[in-house]
């Protein structure tokens, strides 16, 4: 949600910007921006639209620097207009902005009484005013940023340049995440180590709060007090890079595809083949100051998320309490913030978040902690403020998660729970050696039948042509398949703009049956457990309304078949396994259909893919 980047060195600034920016493109792409220093003057080069149209304007005219700053947006304040891109200017100051600035309709009104002009709807622009309103009173540029920090309220991550101080950057964040790659004789800040992490692989994360002051003497880092800190840098891990499409068309087709490595990635170290057994050294990372804390003893499991973390979280739940036989609760997590909920000491909160930078998902831990509850982060990226706020993480090791639509990232989410459910169940020994074992095993064999699935993306291409045209779609299933349906919804949408609904199936007969008519396509997932007959039922009942059955089976299901228009059989597998398999077909759906009426699939409208504001 709005991708900044910040450069300070010896190189020509304004290369390392645009790549940084392709990198962080997915957080937003309304409008995309630059500042930059060159002779002596700041310079501002703004487009509506991607990174490209930004990059058509460049090409006309850019000088060379060594100091810049660059933008791309997700719009919160203000249309996306050139005049509402960033970078904003007031006087000697420019300054990009990732967040909200609450207290800002007061702020921009006292400016304006006081003969400040405005170019842009944002709340970014009344920060600028404030630092250059400072700044013109003779404090130093350092000094002007600090008391202006005093005067906003809300979300932030900042990076500033002065055109009176060549070798001077500044960057501070309260709430939205920003970190900062040292190089040799040059600084990078930046929302994510995406946009650095090919120049260099030393990253310092900065805390809430802190600032970071680039000048001739190098870095200074300050906490909110304005106290000198030391810092320690992180070594990048090579699988933090940022790879290309290779073969695919799109990041979202190879990711879909890269689920059996990233599977295998989830697993190292974590189960034993030997044993059987689910190895809990490796599984949690536990900060050193928070010691061995028995989290299998939980009395009850929170599990919180917004999106598809939200639905893997909702088949969580399943796992906890069928393998642990915890009591599980799941929340939407902007929701579980202002409902209050009675939490207590035997309460284990889990926090699920591929990015680990979803306001909501961070407000709802940091509620849990105020409260004195144990708190867990499940979390795909590395360093990310969620994984270092839990102080426990599960990390799923899917890699660079690019296309907006998340597909490994849930998958891997899945394969996380069930990793920590067997643990518990282990633990607690409410998970009997048999089905332990024979659950393992299945676990490790997932990889190899996902790679077995993936041959049917031919089939499902074919399904996607005969109803890519349909205006809406209903996804229907029930027990575990029910979290997968909203899952095939929500794909859907995201990227191909259909209007669809995830069902439990029961629940069908109480409202979305009156949708169904020979024009709606219902996708059906057909399980081999004991609500089966139950799913043959609701189809029974779809068909005697005209409604297209686009069935996903286990293993070669005859009946369904026989019933349904469309058909994709997924490997078979355990029961508590198969929504590992059964979303897969659901997530090439969307996306083939996504590709047939030309949708922008890896930056769906709207959309961005790290939801940094609440
Ligand atoms: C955004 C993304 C979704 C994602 C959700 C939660 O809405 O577009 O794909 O599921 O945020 O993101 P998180 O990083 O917390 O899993």
């Amino acid at each position: 949600m709005c991708g900044i980047i910040g450069y300070i060195g010896t190189r020509d600034a304004t290369p390392l910007l645009i790549e940084g920016l392709r990198r962080l493109e997915y957080r937003g792409y309304d409008s995309a921006g630059i500042a930059y220093l060159s002779e002596g003057r700041l310079k501002i080069q703004r487009a509506v639209g991607k990174l490209s149209s930004l990059e058509a304007v460049l090409s006309r005219d850019l000088s060379p620097s060594h100091l810049g700053i660059g933008h791309t947006r997700w719009a919160t304040h203000g249309k996306p207009t050139e005049e509402n891109a960033h970078p904003h200017r007031a006087g000697a100051i420019a300054l990009i902005h990732n967040g909200i600035i609450e207290n800002y309709r007061v702020l921009r009104d006292t400016l304006v009484a006081s003969g400040r002009d405005f170019s842009s709807e944002t709340d970014t622009e009344v920060i600028a005013h404030l630092i250059d309103r400072r700044y013109q009173t003779g404090v130093s540029f350092k000094q002007a940023v600090s008391e202006t920090l005093t005067q906003i309220e809300g979300s932030f991550a900042l990076c500033i340049i002065c055109e009176d101080e060549p070798q001077q950057m500044i960057a501070v964040r309260r709430g939205s995440p920003l970190t900062i790659g040292m190089g040799s004789k040059e600084f990078f800040v930046a929302s994510d180590v995406q946009a650095f992490v090919a120049q260099t692989s030393e990253a310092i994360f900065l805390d809430d709060g802190e600032m970071a002051h680039f000048s001739d003497n190098g870095v200074c880092f300050y906490d909110a007090e304005g106290r000198s800190q030391s810092k320690q840098a992180t070594t990048l891990s090579h699988d933090q890079s940022f790879t290309g499409k290779g073969t695919f068309r799109h990041f979202m087709q190879k990711e879909i595809h890269e689920q059996s490595r990233a599977i295998m990635d989830t697993l190292f170290g974590r189960v034993s083949q030997q044993a059987e057994a689910v190895c809990p050294d490796d599984l949690i990372q536990a900060a050193p100051s928070l010691g061995k804390v028995d989290l299998a003893r939980s009395r009850r499991i929170l599990l919180v998320g917004c999106g598809t973390s939200w639905h893997s979280a909702l088949i969580g739940k399943f796992f906890f309490e069928a393998i642990a036989g915890i009591p599980t609760e799941v929340d939407i997590a902007s929701e579980f913030r202002y409902r209050n909920p009675p939490l207590s000491k035997g309460d284990l909160l889990i926090a699920t978040s591929q990015s680990g930078e979803t306001a909501d998902t961070l407000a709802a831990l940091r509620e849990a902690q105020i409260k004195g509850v144990q708190t867990l982060a499940i979390c795909n990226v590395v360093g990310s403020t969620l994984s270092r706020e839990a102080g426990r993480v599960l990390y799923t090791r899917a890699g660079p998660e690019i296309a907006v639509a998340s597909t490994k990232a849930f998958t891997t989410q899945l394969v996380a729970f069930f990793l920590l459910a067997c643990f518990f169940g282990q633990t607690r020994k409410t998970l009997p050696v048999k089905l332990r074992k024979q659950l393992v095993r299945e676990l490790l064999a997932i990889p190899h039948k996902i790679d077995i699935l993936m041959a049917q993306e031919q089939a499902v291409a074919t399904i996607a042509k005969q109803y890519f045209r349909c205006r809406d779609f209903l996804f229907l299933g029930r027990n575990l398949h029910y979290p997968v349906a909203l899952e095939g919804a929500l794909k859907l949408k995201e990227v191909s703009y259909i209007h669809a609904e995830g069902y439990p199936a029961g629940e069908m007969k109480h409202g979305p049956i009156a949708l169904i008519d020979e024009h709606m396509p219902v996708v059906v997932i057909v399980p081999r457990d004991h609500v089966r007959e139950k799913v043959i039922s609701n189809i029974m009942e779809v068909k005697a309304r005209d409604g297209k059955i686009i069935a996903v089976t286990h293993g070669d299901d005859a009946e369904a078949a026989a019933l349904a228009d469309a058909v994709i059989s997924t490997p078979e597998v355990s029961p508590y396994l198969s929504p590992i398999l059964t979303v897969i077909p659901l997530q090439m759906l969307a996306y083939h259909v996504a590709l047939l009426r030309g949708s922008d699939i890896d930056q769906p409208r709207n959309l961005a893919k790290s939801v940094t504001v609440e």
